[in-house]
């Protein structure tokens, strides 16, 4: 996603299908595509690493066979192992696995890209950069986020930046260029600058895309 060299280094929006109308989510999809967003965000939760329970994948397999939109998988479960597997069968291009998991995160980040998917980390919000630096050479992207993993609809945590800022600062200095920084959690037209401007260059949103009234300019707006 993020180029060096001559090519611009853009923000991508990836869209939190927990805010989606799900009873519609073929239509909620289209809506998507309609809007210029660049990625679909799969949130899943197994009930353990947090409390709710989402959907599984099945459901990806479905959604990939009716859009073309990358499918970016955010695993919100306690062991991730046997998920990455199905989740790669099941068409996913990217699969984040949280450093809090009880996986061994090497060896999970080597799974995905053997299975040719790209590769993520997630950190939450109490959980130092360091820990996700410590295994930047095998991450294609580094998840920072900016609520407790677990709902949709909650605020943005503004201090999470400094994290987001480390991590760029750290990546650039060392030759990681193209890694791209995810932040997720409470993502709207207020907080997206902010993102931005720290490092983030794939911003997800839930509530304050699928809940606006127009959505192209939601995204156009997301993207600065
Ligand atoms: C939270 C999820 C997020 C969430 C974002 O645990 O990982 O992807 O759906 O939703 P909003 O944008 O509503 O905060
Ligand atoms: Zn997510």
């Amino acid at each position: 996603m993020r180029k060096k060299g001559l090519i611009i280094i853009e923000t991508a929006i990836s869209a939190s299908l927990l805010a989606s109308d799900l009873i519609n989510l073929e239509r909620e999809i289209e809506r998507c595509e309609d809007a210029g967003v660049d990625l679909i965000h799969f949130d899943v939760m197994d009930g353990r690493f947090v409390e709710q329970i989402t959907y599984g994948s099945p459901v990806l397999k479905l959604i990939r066979k009716i859009t073309r939109l990358p499918l970016d998988v955010h695993l919100m479960v306690e062991d991730p192992t046997k998920q990455i597997e199905l989740f790669a069968d099941a068409g996913a291009d990217i699969i984040t696995v949280h450093a809090e998991s009880s996986c061994d995160v090497p060896r999970c980040l080597e799974r995905i890209h053997e299975r040719g998917v790209k590769a993520a980390l997630a950190i939450k919000p109490k959980t130092f950069p360091e820990v996700a630096l410590d295994h930047i050479s095998l991450c294609d992207m580094i998840l920072v986020m900016t609520v407790e993993p677990g709902y949709g609809g909650q605020s943005f945590i503004p201090t999470m930046m400094s994290k987001v800022k480390m991590i760029r600062e750290y990546a650039d200095k060392n030759g990681y260029t193209s890694l791209d920084i995810q932040v997720d959690g409470g993502i709207n037209t207020e907080t997206a600058p902010i993102a931005r401007i720290a490092g983030a260059n794939i911003l997800v949103a839930g509530t304050g895309l699928f809940k606006s009234k127009d959505m192209r300019a939601v995204t156009a707006a997301l993207k600065g």
